[in-house]
């Protein structure tokens, strides 16, 4: 009994400290959303239990070795055990609770960050390879930065061009693949002002690792003022317009704008060229076959490039986006 009330006991001083230990290296970044502070919490429970399990193996098998090891003149063996009920049922039924309770712990954490605002902030995302794209559609606001206000649930549906990401600011906690094709739902509640950065969580392709944002959470007046500037720094011209589109959803990583060879076919001298088709045929590049080629690029391949190949972008480029890579493209003579 004795020995068991030393065990106890030690087990009780490690499980502090661990913890202690554990609480002191930094492992969270800052919370800066109220998702983060459920999210946390589970974690903190997590980290007492962690705690405790080393504790528990660790101080028994020290005491066992230092207790219990062979003394200099025993040279019989020990007693010989064949099973012990009583302890395989309680060590069975100990960690089942365990696994219960912590699995309506986590039921209970999901569905709090989960709750949904009507009145949440509508962003939308657009994940490419390899960069961030966000439309604030109740604003006709578009930012390759995200600004978010603070104190306001944000609705993030996101959407991908080619393959899949995952949006990710460790400060928020929360992180969600983006499927190409389909549009997904976040929701995040910036509770801190500052300035974050969104990462891609999602291995895709070469450039993966730098597939980074900056993420601006600032006061509502502040958030206001930033998109009446947006509103009113609009470019003047569709032409300078589709030249930060093509930048910005990185159509200018593939197609070169001075002629050089690139994944797909230059915009140099394309408007009005004749275009020779993978299918022997040729078309003019008028207003029709380049719109039709940015919504729809496999339906006419270029000769000599790939067929899909190139993202697809019917659900991210609106008409008048079209229309201004359009115009852009009829610049570049
Ligand atoms: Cu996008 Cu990794």
């Amino acid at each position: 009994m004795r020995r068991y009330v030393i065990i106890f006991i030690l087990v009780l001083v490690s499980t502090f400290l661990v913890h202690t230990w554990l609480m002191s290296i930094g492992l969270f970044p800052t919370e800066a959303s109220a998702q983060s502070i459920a999210v946390d919490q589970l974690f903190h429970v997590h980290l007492w239990l962690i705690s405790f399990l080393f504790s528990l193996i660790m101080v028994t098998l020290m005491y066992s070795l230092i207790v219990f090891h062979r003394r200099k003149d025993e040279i019989g063996d020990g007693a010989y055990l064949t099973g012990n009920s009583t302890l395989e049922i309680t060590w069975t039924a100990i960690p089942l609770v365990a696994v219960l309770v912590l699995a309506y712990a986590g039921a209970k954490t999901l569905g709090a960050i989960r709750v949904i605002d009507p009145t949440a902030l509508q962003v939308k995302v657009t994940a490419g390879q390899w960069y961030w794209q966000y439309a604030y559609p109740d604003y006709g606001v578009t930012s390759t930065d995200l600004y978010l206000p603070v104190q306001v649930q944000i609705d993030l549906q996101m959407t991908s061009v080619d393959v899949i990401h995952s949006f990710w600011v460790p400060e928020f906690r929360v992180k969600q693949d983006i499927i190409p094709g389909r549009s997904v739902d976040l929701r995040v509640t910036p509770i801190l002002i500052g300035k974050y950065k969104v990462r891609c969580s999602e291995l895709c392709g070469l450039r993966h690792a730098y597939m980074e944002g900056a993420v601006y959470v600032v006061s509502q007046t502040d958030f206001a003022k930033w998109i009446s500037q947006q509103q009113s720094a609009a470019p003047p011209s569709p032409e300078l317009r589709g030249q930060q589109l093509a930048t910005s959803y990185g159509c200018t990583n593939c197609h070169s704008i001075d002629g050089s060879p690139k994944t797909g076919p230059t915009w140099l001298h394309l408007y009005g060229a004749s275009v020779k088709l993978s299918d022997g045929t040729s078309v003019t590049a008028d207003d029709n076959y380049i719109k039709t080629s940015i919504i729809n690029p496999n339906l006419q391949i270029v000769s000599g490039f790939p067929a899909n190949t190139m993202p697809d972008f019917s659900q991210v480029l609106d008409q008048t986006m079209v229309e201004a890579l359009l115009a852009y493209i009829k610049t570049l003579k």
